[in-house]
């Protein structure tokens, strides 16, 4: 027997003024995008919004039904918008933000598990990494490099090849 050991690390800012330029603008558009959500049922409106190696931006929020499995999260939304209008192009950050009726947002959220296995598949299918620019409306904001990294030992298409 011998142990494996997994370890990540990922960079925590103090809030948007801290972060390069270019990050804080995607972050500020993700926090814009929350109000495109349709989140009647659960008023957790999510925003994230996509810089591409290309340097075209796309965003995405997420999308509720009142068949409570039909909706959808902001990055699988955002994720299928991407591949759909730009086939085969790689992403270099995904900004995440939200809001919530009645809570404060003055924390990062993090992908859902099921976000997570969308983009790892993402990142091994355009052999890129995604880094992710995580922040709420104030607050800290964490950054980190590859989006893979929040899913180890992931089941991947590698098994059904
Ligand atoms: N949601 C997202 O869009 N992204 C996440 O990372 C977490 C959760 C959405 C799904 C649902 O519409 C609402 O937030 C509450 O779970």
């Amino acid at each position: 027997m011998h142990e494996k050991k997994f370890e990540f690390s990922y960079e925590v800012f103090d809030s948007i003024d801290e972060l390069q330029k270019e990050d804080a603008w995607l972050l500020n558009e993700a926090r814009e995008v929350t109000q495109q959500a349709y989140a009647p049922y659960s008023k957790f409106h999510v925003g994230a919004v996509a810089k591409l190696v290309n340097g075209e931006i796309v965003a995405g929020s997420n999308q509720e039904n009142a068949s409570f499995p039909a909706g959808l999260c902001a990055e699988r939304v955002l994720l299928a918008s991407v591949s759909s209008i730009y086939p085969k192009t790689s992403i270099e950050t995904i900004a995440i933000s939200y809001q919530s009726n009645g809570a404060i947002s003055d924390h990062p959220i993090s992908p859902c598990g099921v976000c997570r296995q969308s983009l790892q598949e993402f990142e091994q299918r355009t052999n890129h990494p995604i880094r992710l620019v995580l922040g709420g409306m104030e607050g800290k904001v964490y950054v980190i490099s590859k989006s893979s990294l929040l899913l180890p030992l992931a089941f991947t298409s590698d098994e059904l090849l």
